[in-house]
């Protein structure tokens, strides 16, 4: 019997070790029996370190679980938190969808606990992501809306200004001719205003082709580079010249480089270095038009500036969110929006008052 029981558990071990979701099994006392790898990679906790001990003891850091594992042995039901934080040994927590289940015997008697954890960190990028599309997506469409409406009238505002202009008489009243000049000016403003929104609201897949993104990063530094040196910024690159080109719409991707640099040096009014990083990365694109998935290069925009807040962080990439006087809150809107169109990713990092560092993830050409 004993070696019966051994066998099923050499063999139950094995094949949990190559499953992904961790896996724990705990007899009726809630001892650990089984502690899969994944286990051992999402805790950092070593199998012979976990088994033979109380659950309590194995999982010290995390209390929740321990209670969900002791409510299954004594209730026979299953537990389950989707939305649970894993604290792990010497690695940052991980986001986790957690499910207790009673073993039972022949019998329908339980003879231990089953935990598996799932790691959500993927699913909960993805959900974040697409939070954002939406959000993004609907504000669009209202915005184009609205400059649409003002558009149309605004055209009228302006003929009837040029049309009473050149209706006046020469000699008449001096100062109308300048009101109407005020006006004039005025309703261009607006247009251009209303036009930035429209721009915005129309993003969309432009050609893509294949490019060298270190001309392009050098033309968005270039055009910062003024400032730059007033403000007292070095600027410094660190590209890595075999880096094949990258594919995608040169234009729009300059507007987002050129965002990302702006956004540095306005982070540091009073000095500091300002480093672009080129490197191929591990990441891969999801399937792109040609059918392919592309491996990614990722250039870092890094500043030694203020930081950005952590109760910001969540609100940067939301159209009109700004904590500049004179800012519009469109840039990183738009990056993102533009950086989505090509299948990349932007991450950001950023510590109060040591600085912030903008990833742009974009896939390679061939
Ligand atoms: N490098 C940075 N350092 C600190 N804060 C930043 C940085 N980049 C962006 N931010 C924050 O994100 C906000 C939104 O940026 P953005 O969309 O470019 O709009 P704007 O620059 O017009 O404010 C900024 O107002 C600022 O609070
Ligand atoms: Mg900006």
């Amino acid at each position: 019997m004993q070696g019966a029981n051994q066998q099923i558990r050499d063999l139950t071990a094995e094949i949990l070790a190559g499953i992904v979701d961790g896996v724990v099994v705990t007899d009726e006392q809630a001892k650990i029996i089984i502690w899969n790898r994944a286990a051992e990679e999402m805790t950092g906790i070593a199998a012979s370190d976990a088994t033979g001990r109380d659950a309590a003891e194995s999982f010290a850091e995390n209390p929740a679980i321990v209670t969900m594992i002791e409510k299954t042995l004594a209730t026979g039901m299953s537990y389950s938190d989707n939305d649970a934080q894993l604290q792990a040994r010497q690695q940052p927590p991980l986001p986790v969808a957690l499910v207790t289940a009673v073993l039972p015997d022949g019998e329908g008697n339980p003879l231990g606990a089953i935990l598996t954890i799932r790691n959500q960190t993927g699913m909960r990028d993805l959900k974040e992501r697409m939070r954002r599309a939406d959000r993004l997506a609907s504000i669009g469409l209202i915005a184009a809306g609205i400059a649409h409406e003002i558009k149309n009238p605004l055209v009228g505002i302006r003929g009837a200004a040029q049309l009473m202009k050149a209706d006046l008489k020469p000699g008449g009243r001096q100062n109308q001719g300048e009101y109407l000049d005020v006006i004039l000016k005025e309703a261009d403003r607006l247009n251009r205003v209303l036009e930035g929104i429209l721009d915005f609201t129309r993003v969309k897949a432009q050609e893509s082709a294949p490019f060298n993104v270190h001309s392009v990063l050098d033309r968005a530094l270039l055009l910062q580079e003024e400032t730059a040196r007033q403000n007292g910024v070095v600027l410094a690159r660190e590209y890595d010249p075999s880096l094949p080109e990258v594919l995608g719409n040169q234009d729009q991707l300059m507007q987002v480089f050129l965002n990302l640099v702006k956004n540095a040096v306005e982070a540091m009014p009073s000095g500091g270095k300002l480093t672009v990083v080129t490197r191929m990365s591990d990441l891969f694109t999801s399937v792109q038009a040609d059918g392919k998935k592309h491996r990614l290069m990722v250039a870092k925009v890094h500043d030694t500036g203020a930081g950005i807040k952590p109760e910001h962080l969540q609100d940067i990439f939301a159209p009109f969110f700004t904590t500049k006087d004179r800012g519009v809150g469109l840039g990183l809107a738009l990056s993102y929006q533009i950086v989505q169109e090509h299948l990349g990713t932007i991450r950001v990092e950023s510590e109060a008052g040591a600085g912030t560092t903008f990833s742009v993830y974009l896939p390679l050409a061939g």
